[in-house]
């Protein structure tokens, strides 16, 4: 039955109006957590990047970013969701009319045991909080407020170009960073493919890194990647041969129903 259903939507889905379609599929009920921003940097490296996204954020998901609390994070998997957060109940502080802010998970919000999770722990767990930057916080509430309540769901995530995928590690060792991914942004499965292998399931080694230990070496690459919602892209040899470590390649994207018209590279 689950494995059933994404096929069904999509049924579904080409004998309907495209955004109708994608509303119901991509949109999540609110639900309430609480919300804080980072003076640090505009994006939000709270921790090291626990996305392995290091210095990313800013170019690849613009300024409006979030390190997230352990329920909310997944160990990793919601790495590159896309959250709608707005501020409410809070007359002082949140900004008229409720404005709501689309922001891209980009880390991890650790939790701070030496402190309440109602007073100053707001990542413990279970709360359900958004460290935001600072410029998707000026959108939805006054920058004096240091805690504010706000609502979310998740949303599919707009982005510009295709997935892109960094090839890091040594030889023995290959990992792929894969960013800029569009529709429900959470990737559940990676497999890699050379010229000489057949395709390699690769292991989620953190946040949005992958590897594999196959020598991928003088080999052109090609990567299928897999979303939560069971959607696959196949970017048949995005890498050419003599690609190096600490490149990065753009491959194909998630799209909608329409997706089937797009050009792999
Ligand atoms: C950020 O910096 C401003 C100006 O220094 C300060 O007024 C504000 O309280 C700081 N906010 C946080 C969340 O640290
Ligand atoms: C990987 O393959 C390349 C090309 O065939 C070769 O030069 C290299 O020695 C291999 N590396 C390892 C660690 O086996």
């Amino acid at each position: 039955m689950g494995v059933l259903h994404p096929l069904r939507a999509t049924l579904v889905c080409l004998a309907l109006i495209q955004t109708s379609c994608e509303v119901a599929e991509d949109t999540s009920e609110w639900d309430t957590a609480t919300a804080t921003y980072s003076n640090q940097t505009d994006t939000s490296i709270v921790t090291e990047g626990a996305c392995g996204y290091g210095d990313l954020p800013e170019a690849t998901y613009g300024k409006y970013s979030a390190g997230v609390s352990s329920v909310l994070f997944g160990k990793g998997r919601t790495c590159g969701a896309c959250f709608e957060v707005r501020c409410v109940d809070h007359i002082l502080w949140c900004l008229q009319g409720s404005p709501s802010v689309t922001l891209t998970t980009t880390d991890f919000c650790p939790p701070n045991f030496g402190l309440a999770s109602d007073y100053g722990g707001w990542c413990n767990s279970p709360n359900r909080h958004f460290h935001m930057s600072k410029a998707a916080f000026g959108e939805i509430a006054e920058m004096k407020a240091d805690i504010v309540p706000v609502q979310f769901r998740r949303v599919k995530c707009e982005r510009k170009g295709g997935m892109r995928f960094t090839v890091t590690g040594s030889s023995g060792f290959y990992q792929v960073l894969i960013t800029n991914v569009g529709l429900d942004g959470e990737v559940v499965a990676v497999k890699v493919k050379g010229s000489r292998t057949g395709w390699i399931p690769m292991a989620r080694n953190w946040g949005q890194n992958w590897h594999s230990n196959i020598n991928l070496t003088g080999q052109p690459l090609s990567f299928e990647v897999t979303s939560s919602s069971g959607r696959t892209a196949t970017s048949y040899n995005v890498a050419p041969p003599n690609w190096q470590f600490g490149q990065t390649f753009e491959g194909r994207q998630f799209h909608g129903v329409k997706d089937s018209n797009n050009i792999a590279r």
